[in-house]
C-alpha cells in the first residue's frame, strides 16, 4: 500500500462520503469504507503493474484474479464528521455546496436530519429514521439500510449453518419465521419494521407500552403478524422455544456492563435452542453473555458486527452502484476492534 503513488490514491476526482453525528470519534464506519476503497486503489495499481510485464503463467493468473476483483472508477474517501446540533439544519446544503456524494447518518442524528432532505424513500419514512442519504443531480434523499442490513445479516448466518451441517435441503429462508425482538427503541423499530415484512414477530420490552406502541403503528402500516408480549410470561422459560430466531436489540451486555443480560438464558433445559438462531446486535464484547447462553443451549449465534457490515454495504451500493466486498470490511473491523481491545489491556 505504501508503494501506492499519491495521486493514485486521491486527486482532483475523489469524491467525498462521509458520515455525521455526535460524538464520531467512535464510528467503525470510516475504517470500513475506506478499506474496500483503498483496497481496490491498491488492485487497480497492481494491475497496471503485473499488465505492463506478463511473463509467466503465475502473472498472468495474478492479474485474472485481480481483475475479477477490482472495480474501475471507485474513487472515493470516506470521512467522520462531529457536528454540533445547531449545525445541523445547515448539512444538507453544505454537503451539496461541496458536491459530497453520500453521508451516513449516526446517533443522534437519524430522526431529526428527515426535516432538511429533499425526497426520502419509502422505507425510511415507514422506520421514521434515515441513516444514508445519496446526493445527485442536487438533490438530496435520504434511506434507511439498518433493517435490510439486519436481513442480509440473517441469511449469512442462515447460510453459515447450511454449509457448515452440509445441510441444503433445510430450506432456511429470512420468510415465515417466529421471531423474538428484545427491546422496542431505535434499533429494534428497524429491524421489527423489515423483518414483519414477511415473519410474526413478537416483541418483548421493559416498557410494555413502548412494546404495545411499535405494535400498533407496524399493524396500522400493513404489516398484520406483529404482537407484544409482557416479560413476566418468561417466567416460563420454555416459551421462548415457540421462536425459531430470537434477537436482542437492547443495550444489555454492551462493555462494560458485560454481565447484564436481558433474559437470562441458562436456565434453558440443555439443547433446548438446537436449530435456533439468536442475534445480538451488540459487538462489544463480540461474544455477550446472552450470546455465549444461547451457545450453550445449542444456537447458532451471531453478533452485531453482521448487522453493521451488511448495513454499510448497502450504503455503499447506494452512493457508488457497486457492491463492495464484505470480507475486506469484516477484517478492517475485526482488526481494528481486536487492535482496541488490546489497546485497553495493554
Ligand atoms: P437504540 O437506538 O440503540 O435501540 P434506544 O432507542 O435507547 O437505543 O433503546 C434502548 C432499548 O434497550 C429499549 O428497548 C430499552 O428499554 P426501555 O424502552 O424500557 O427503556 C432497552 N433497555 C435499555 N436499558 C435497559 C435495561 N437496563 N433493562 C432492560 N431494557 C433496557
Amino acid at each position: 500500500m505504501l508503494n501506492c503513488k499519491i495521486n493514485n490514491l486521491i486527486n482532483s476526482k475523489t469524491k467525498l462520503l462521509g458520515v455525521i453525528g455526535h460524538p464520531i470519534a467512535h464510528s467503525l464506519s470510516p475504517i470500513m469504507h475506506n478499506s474496500v476503497i483503498f483496497q481496490n486503489k491498491t488492485n487497480n495499481l497492481n494491475k497496471e503493474n503485473i499488465s505492463q510485464d506478463i511473463n509467466t503463467i503465475e502473472k498472468l493468473k495474478e492479474l485474472k484474479d485481480l481483475e475479477k476483483n477490482t472495480i474501475d472508477n471507485l474513487n472515493y474517501i470516506y470521512l467522520a464528521f462531529d457536528i454540533e446540533p445547531e449545525n445541523l439544519e445547515n448539512i444538507v446544503i453544505s454537503a451539496k455546496t461541496l458536491n459530497i456524494k453520500g453521508l451516513n447518518i449516526t446517533v443522534p442524528y437519524k430522526i431529526d436530519i428527515m426535516q432538511y432532505l429533499d425526497e426520502i424513500d419509502e422505507d425510511a419514512k415507514k422506520i421514521g429514521a434515515v441513516n444514508t442519504i445519496l446526493f445527485e443531480n442536487g438533490i438530496s434523499k435520504g434511506y434507511n439500510t439498518d433493517g435490510l442490513g439486519f436481513r442480509k445479516a440473517i441469511e449469512e448466518l442462515m447460510e453459515i449453518k447450511d454449509n457448515k451441517t452440509n445441510n441444503n435441503k433445510t430450506n432456511k429462508s429470512t420468510k415465515n419465521n417466529k421471531i423474538l425482538v428484545l427491546g422496542a427503541g431505535g434499533a429494534s423499530r428497524s429491524i421489527c419494521y423489515e423483518m414483519s415484512k414477511d415473519n410474526a414477530i413478537t416483541i418483548a420490552n421493559r416498557t410494555f407500552e413502548k412494546a404495545e406502541t411499535l405494535e400498533k403503528y407496524l399493524k396500522s402500516i400493513g404489516h398484520k403478524n406483529v404482537n407484544s408480549i409482557k416479560l413476566e410470561e418468561f417466567e416460563d422459560m420454555t416459551k421462548l422455544m415457540d421462536y425459531n430466531i430470537i434477537i436482542n436489540t437492547t443495550s444489555l451486555g454492551m462493555y462494560p456492563n458485560i454481565d447484564n443480560t436481558f433474559i437470562d438464558l441458562s436456565k434453558l433445559p440443555e439443547n433446548a435452542l438446537n436449530g435456533k438462531f439468536v442475534v445480538d446486535i451488540i459487538y462489544n464484547p463480540f461474544e455477550t453473555k446472552f450470546l455465549k447462553q444461547a451457545s450453550e443451549k445449542g444456537a447458532t449465534i451471531q453478533n452485531g458486527l453482521s448487522m453493521l457490515i451488511h448495513q454499510g454495504a448497502i450504503s455503499f451500493e447506494i452512493w457508488t452502484n457497486e457492491k463492495p466486498n464484505i470480507d475486506i470490511m469484516k477484517k478492517s473491523i475485526v482488526n481494528e476492534l481486536e487492535n482496541k481491545n488490546k489497546n485497553e489491556i495493554d
